[in-house]
C-alpha cells in the first residue's frame, strides 16, 4: 500500500508498506523496515529464539516481570491458552504502550489457533468518515486491564490475590484512537481495553477480514510486528492441543 508520512528528522517520506513479509533470516534491512514502518510484520522461518535479540533491547512485561513470557499450558506463570483473546494490541492499556512484539513457536499440533493480525492502517482508511471525525474530536481515551475483565475472561491465573489487585488497579492509561505519526495514519484499537465512546460502532465497522492475516504456526517461525499498526488476537486451544510461543516486547531505539 502507497504511504506518505514524514521521518524521524521530519523528512517527507512515500513509498510502500508491506503488512506481512517473510523472510529466512534478519539483517540491517529486516531491522530498518520494521522500526521504519516499511513492514508490519515479518514472519522469520527456522528462527532460534535467540534471534529476537537482533530487533533490540528486550522489555520486562508487566504481569509476569520477565522478557520471555511463556504462552500454553506450562505449570509456570503463563499465559492460559483455553480462552480466545479479543482483539488488541500488547498492553494497550498503558499510557505508553511497547512499540513492537514479537512471539517464538516452540511447540505447535494440528487444531491449535493461529494467531491472526490485523492492519490498522487499512483498517482506519476504510472507516466511515463520520465515525473517522467522531474518534478524532474524541481525543485520549482511557484503557485499562480491569476494562478487559469486564468484557471477557483474561487468561491467566494470578500468582496471588495481592498481586491481582495491583495489577488491576494500576494497569491503565489514557492515549488516543488515531495516530499520524512515523508509521503513517492508523487506528490503535483494541476492544478489550478502550474505553471509547464508539466501542460498538468500531467493533462494527473494524477487523474485516480482508484487512487479516491469520498465522498457523509452524516450529521455529518468529513473528515481529509492530504493535501500533497492527492488532492480533485468538481463539482458544484445547489444552490437550500443544501451543506452545514465548511472547516478546521491545521499543523503537
Ligand atoms: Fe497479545
Amino acid at each position: 500500500m502507497e504511504f506518505h508520512r514524514k521521518g524521524n528528522s521530519g523528512e517527507e517520506l512515500s513509498g510502500m508498506t508491506e503488512f506481512v513479509k517473510t523472510v529466512n533470516s534478519i539483517d540491517q534491512q529486516v531491522i530498518d523496515d520494521l522500526y521504519n514502518g516499511n513492514v508490519q510484520i515479518f514472519i522469520i522461518k527456522n528462527a532460534v529464539k535467540e534471534d529476537v535479540q537482533k530487533f533490540g533491547e528486550l522489555e520486562i512485561q508487566d504481569l509476569y516481570l520477565k522478557k520471555e513470557v511463556p504462552i500454553g499450558k506450562d505449570e509456570s506463570d503463563h499465559v492460559l491458552q483455553e480462552y480466545d483473546m479479543m482483539w488488541h494490541s500488547d498492553r494497550a492499556y498503558n499510557a505508553v504502550p511497547h512499540t513492537f512484539g514479537g512471539l517464538y513457536c516452540v511447540d505447535y499440533e494440528e487444531g491449535a489457533s493461529p494467531t491472526y493480525f490485523h492492519d490498522n492502517i487499512k483498517g482506519w482508511q476504510e472507516l466511515p468518515k463520520d465515525l473517522q471525525e467522531k474518534v478524532k474530536a474524541e481525543g485520549p481515551v482511557f484503557h485499562s486491564i480491569r476494562t478487559y475483565f469486564d468484557r471477557a475472561d483474561y487468561p491467566h491465573n494470578f500468582r496471588s490475590k495481592a498481586y491481582e489487585r495491583h495489577f488491576k488497579m494500576n494497569a491503565k492509561g489514557n492515549h488516543s484512537l488515531y495516530y499520524n505519526d512515523k508509521f503513517g495514519e492508523y487506528i490503535f484499537f483494541s476492544e478489550g481495553y478502550a474505553n471509547t465512546k464508539y466501542l460498538n460502532e468500531l467493533k462494527e465497522h473494524m477487523f474485516k477480514p480482508h484487512n487479516c492475516y491469520t498465522h498457523n504456526w509452524e516450529v521455529g517461525d518468529l513473528v515481529v510486528w509492530n504493535n501500533y499498526t497492527t492488532a492480533h488476537r485468538r481463539d482458544h486451544t484445547n489444552p490437550q492441543v500443544k501451543r506452545k510461543l514465548i511472547r516478546y516486547a521491545f521499543h523503537a531505539v
